[in-house]
């Protein structure tokens, strides 16, 4: 019985294999075939002055939350639940800053699932309700968005779009919106970090000059210089207990990787600013948690492997993986034009032991 287990332990692989962890260079590739390039486009460093149209936005959000429902499905019911209280910092015509402070919200051993910003929307005053319907019968709908804002050491700044929904001005009550690629973008800053901060603005729908004054009307609770009280913005945060859930595959974050590790799925984020080629190209996202598999599997015992010589060892390799939507700036006609494009296969979901690709069978599962 030691005997075999020794002969399955020493087969163990080095950690390079299919499941290491995506490069540089396999981004910048991915990016190039979906747009049919050769090469990186020469672009101008205007893109600070260039806005991102409305329907690309939509567009980007709606894959962002696809890719997250990928990710937290099979989790929901496995969940810690957390709330952090926020307030408005300075409301602005209909732009408003929000501030949390996260410092030790998120429990050391736990996982991001899902960031839910709740915001509570105020009725519309009956009279200022009647008089838009009389000037705008067919459009009642704002566009509220969510960004996430980054001031950086120098004092300037940057924005990154998070989320983006419609509401009606005959709605009340809570809105949620989806920020928890924000609070993974904020977990990659140096610390003592700064807290979160959110941008809401609340804009014209459809945007342009047809589009009604509805976004005028649209108001949340707490916000403004008298803020405060009932309705304040909340964070809601759902984590996994690495410690009771890290057995599903996540990597403990506490341990070292060595050759002894079991293959599992470790954090690892990819900063896409800080890539040369992307300057001024990818305009969204500033990065992401890609996940990679790392760790050794267990190999059969030399009967087994004998039998099926074509099989070659097993290795830890992504084993279900989701898309990750980018907005790139395309060159068109000397102007630059933002443009959704998805690379598949760039997040990780799940790590499994697997012979070179093969499917594998349930039971050699570590
Ligand atoms: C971000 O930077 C712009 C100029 O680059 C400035 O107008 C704006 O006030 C800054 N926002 C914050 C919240 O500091």
């Amino acid at each position: 019985m030691r005997a075999l287990w020794l002969c399955w332990a020493l087969w163990a692989l080095p950690l390079a294999g299919p499941g290491a962890a995506l490069t540089e260079q396999q981004i910048l590739g991915s990016l190039l075939q979906q747009l049919h390039l050769s090469e990186v486009p020469a672009l101008k460093a205007d893109v600070d002055g260039l806005v991102i149209p409305a329907h690309v936005r939509a567009q980007y959000v709606a894959l962002l939350q696809r890719s997250h429902g990928a990710r937290s499905r099979g989790k929901r019911f496995s969940q810690n639940f957390r709330e952090v209280v926020g307030r408005f910092l300075l409301s602005e015509a209909s732009t408003h800053l929000l501030v949390f402070d996260m410092e030790q919200r998120l429990p050391p051993h736990s996982e991001l699932v899902q960031a839910v910003l709740r915001l509570f929307q105020e009725p519309v005053p009956k009279a200022a309700l009647r008089r838009h319907e009389r000037l705008f019968p067919r459009s009642d709908r704002a566009r509220v968005t969510v960004q996430w804002l980054h001031i950086r050491e120098d004092g300037s700044n940057r924005t990154s779009l998070i989320d983006s929904r419609l509401v009606s001005i005959h709605e009340s009550g809570w809105q949620a919106l989806d920020v928890t690629e924000a609070v993974t973008f904020w977990q990659q800053l140096r610390r003592p970090r700064q807290p979160l901060l959110l941008q809401v603005s609340v804009q014209r729908e459809p945007p342009g000059p047809r589009g009604s004054d509805a976004h005028r009307l649209v108001r949340f609770a707490s916000q403004g210089p008298s803020g405060g009280g009932q309705g304040e913005p909340q964070l809601e945060l759902h984590t996994l207990d690495l410690r009771d859930y890290g057995a599903q595959g996540n990597c403990d974050p506490k341990v070292p990787v060595t050759e002894g590790t079991r293959c599992c799925r470790q954090e690892m984020y990819i900063d896409l600013q800080g890539m040369k080629w992307a300057e001024n190209w990818v305009l969204e996202p500033p990065g992401f948690l890609a996940y990679e598999c790392v760790g050794t599997c267990q190999q059969p015992p030399e009967p087994l492997a004998f039998r099926w010589p074509f099989l070659g060892p097993r290795q830890c390799i992504a084993s279900e993986t989701t898309s990750l939507p980018v907005i790139v700036s395309i060159q068109e006609g000397g102007k630059p034009r933002p443009q959704v494009v998805s690379l598949p296969n760039m997040r990780v979901k799940k790590c499994s032991c697997a012979w070179d690709g093969a499917p594998v069978p349930r039971k050699l599962e570590p």
